[in-house]
């Protein structure tokens, strides 16, 4: 049970005031907004030669943003060839992000530091990017080639609300870090599975997390959002203040602000039972039946959550179901006859919740060139058998790739979890209407060089594009396209229905009308089209 829900909002920087005026005025003036934070422009040497016109991300712009925000800040600022600066490059999950070279990288300590870069950026014209855990995949989702790296490492406390209904979590936190600092309270939140996920990105697109089937995906779980809009303003958005940027951060992604905390309803601390049960290809027809009748009984029992990959090792075609239940019970009724099926290997056993992400993280490597694709069907047993026939009749294609190790991974977004889509007024998802589950079919792809680039990502285009066709040809087809598994050639806001792309794209010309965050920080998924478009 949620400790409880019947809490006002956050105290909010003058929101109430604010809520009676514009977020940024047409007159608004950039260089006033620094003064009132303090910025005396005139006095930074680097920006003698700025005039203050806005253009667009030239090496003069990004060299007097970095030397602006060095004089500002000293020590918060990381130049190349600086540990500091490798620090940051070195630590990202994958290698196609650790290539990206910023201009600098910013270490902010607390709100308004932020707020200050996101107006130098507009002042000079840099462009920049913000990184919270560093997962996503590809190249300048969460680094800003030649701009400003922001990384939010050092803003990672974690508070409690007095009555601990909320914990308030700074976006420099992993889950690990978070759940650590809640379970002394015998707390916990809805959030990710594995330690390293950070809490910035993985909030915004959404959040798979074990206790989805009892209380919605991560994103149906948040109090409110501490954000700083483009003109550095400093809001809560809630339920109460704001609902439309509250609404649009549920889904929205990292297009209408820089959250500098997340404020979550909190949970009794668990203790999960669970692990992987690995099965052998005479067994996949077996295993696709129970996972779909697992997805089905989800309302029946809520406690249970569940994925199964179906890989490739050493020539041994194997599927893997990570099977977790979140409370201390070995033998849950719900995963019977998961139980009944053969299995070459089970990792099932008692574990924190601490303790499950630790174990997970193993199974995540990093420093490896990485792509994760998706695509959404209705939940189809006959379907799902095919996908995975499919995918393994193909795998002889990658053979050549050194290193490689593609994976396909079912997910059910199921009937409780779309329920909960609908708290809080709802998510900017568009999903909280389908009638039947949802299934998400998931290619992962690890591989050594970038001389093989090409070849994965034709090998998972082609296969996404047969598994799309089937689909549609049995009328399965689903548009949502979840963004935390979204590929770089993938456009999940178009996804989410025309309606929820429409009321996307008025509350950022609301909160953000010159589109700082869709033009001066370029990366990841923007509200209209994909961040690399091509043919094949
Ligand atoms: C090993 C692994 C396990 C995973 N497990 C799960 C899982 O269990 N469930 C699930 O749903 N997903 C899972 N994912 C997917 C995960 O949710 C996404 O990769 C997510 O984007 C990671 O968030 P991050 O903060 O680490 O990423 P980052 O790369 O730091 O950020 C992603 C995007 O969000 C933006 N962003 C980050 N912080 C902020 C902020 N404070 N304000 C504004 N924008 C911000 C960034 O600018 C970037 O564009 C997993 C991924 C991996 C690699
Ligand atoms: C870089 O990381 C190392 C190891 O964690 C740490 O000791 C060092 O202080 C870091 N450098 C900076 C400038 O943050
Ligand atoms: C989990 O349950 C088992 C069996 O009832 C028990 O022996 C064990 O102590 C429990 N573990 C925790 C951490 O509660
Ligand atoms: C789950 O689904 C199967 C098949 O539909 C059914 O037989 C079973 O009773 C259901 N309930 C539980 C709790 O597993
Ligand atoms: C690919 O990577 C492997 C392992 O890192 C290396 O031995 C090999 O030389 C690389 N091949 C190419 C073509 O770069």
């Amino acid at each position: 049970m949620r400790v409880s829900t019947l809490i006002s909002g956050l105290s909010s920087i003058s929101g109430l005031a604010l809520a009676q005026t514009t977020i940024e005025p047409e007159d608004f003036s950039v260089v006033d907004a620094l003064a009132d934070l303090g910025v005396d422009v005139t006095e930074i040497p680097a920006l003698e030669t700025f005039s203050g016109i806005e253009t667009r991300s030239t090496d003069k712009a990004c060299a007097a943003a970095c030397e602006s925000l060095s004089f500002l800040f000293g020590s918060k600022i990381s130049n190349p060839s600086s540990t500091g600066y490798s620090n940051f490059t070195d630590s990202f999950w994958s290698v196609q992000q650790e290539e990206v070279q910023p201009r600098c990288v910013f270490r902010p300590s607390k709100n308004t530091d932020v707020s200050t870069a996101v107006l130098l950026s507009r002042f000079t014209g840099c462009h920049f990017a913000a990184r919270s855990g560093g997962h996503a995949a590809f190249s300048g989702a969460s680094s800003a080639p030649g701009g400003i790296s922001i990384w939010f490492k050092d803003m990672d406390a974690v508070t409690l609300k007095e009555d601990k209904s909320v914990a308030s979590i700074g976006p420099g936190n992993n889950w690990l870090t978070a759940y650590s600092a809640l379970e002394p309270y015998g707390l916990a939140v809805i959030g990710g599975r594995a330690a390293s996920i950070g809490v910035g990105g993985f909030l915004l697109g959404g959040g798979i997390s074990y206790h989805s089937n009892l209380y919605g995906w991560a994103c149906d779980n948040v109090e409110s959002f501490e954000v700083v809009t483009a003109s550095g303003l400093i809001v809560t958005a809630s339920e109460k203040s704001f609902p439309d940027l509250y609404w649009a951060l549920r889904g929205g992604g990292n297009n209408f602000g820089l959250v500098t905390k997340y404020n979550l309803y909190t949970i009794p601390a668990p203790t999960l039972y669970g692990g992987a049960r690995i099965f052998m290809e005479t067994e996949f027809g077996d295993v696709v039946n129970a996972w779909v009748n697992v997805a089905n009984n989800a309302s029946v029992d809520p406690h249970a959550q569940q994925y199964v990959a179906f890989l490739s090792n050493s020539g041994m075609n194997l599927a893997t179901a990570e099977l977790t239940y979140t409370k201390n019970v070995s033998n849950a009724e719900i995963f019977n006859q998961y139980r009944s099926i053969p299995a070459i290997s089970d990792t099932a056993s008692p574990k924190t919740l601490v303790e499950y992400v630790e174990y997970l993280e193993t199974e995540n490597p990093s420093g490896l060139r990485e792509i994760y694709w998706p695509i959404s069907a209705a939940l189809d047993e006959d379907y799902a058998l095919w996908v995975v026939e499919t995918f393994m009749s193909m795998l002889p294609e990658m053979a050549g790739v050194s290193g490689a190790q593609p994976v396909i991974i079912f997910q059910a977004i199921t009937e409780p979890m779309l329920q909960n889509m609908k708290n809080f007024g709802g998510n900017a998802l568009g999903l909280e209407d389908k009638t039947v589950p949802v299934h998400i079919v998931h290619v992962s792809c690890w591989w050594d060089n970038a001389s093989d680039d090409e070849t994965v990502y034709a090998f998972v285009h082609k296969f996404i594009d047969k598994v799309t066709e089937q689909a549609k040809t049995l009328g399965l087809f689903d548009e949502y396209v979840y963004m935390n598994y979204a590929s770089m050639f993938q456009d999940p806001i178009a996804g989410y229905g025309d309606a929820n792309k429409a009321r996307l794209q008025s509350v950022a010309k609301k909160y953000d009308p010159r589109e700082v965050f869709q033009t001066l920080q370029p990366g990841y998924f923007k509200l209209n089209g994909a961040p690399v478009t091509r043919t094949w």
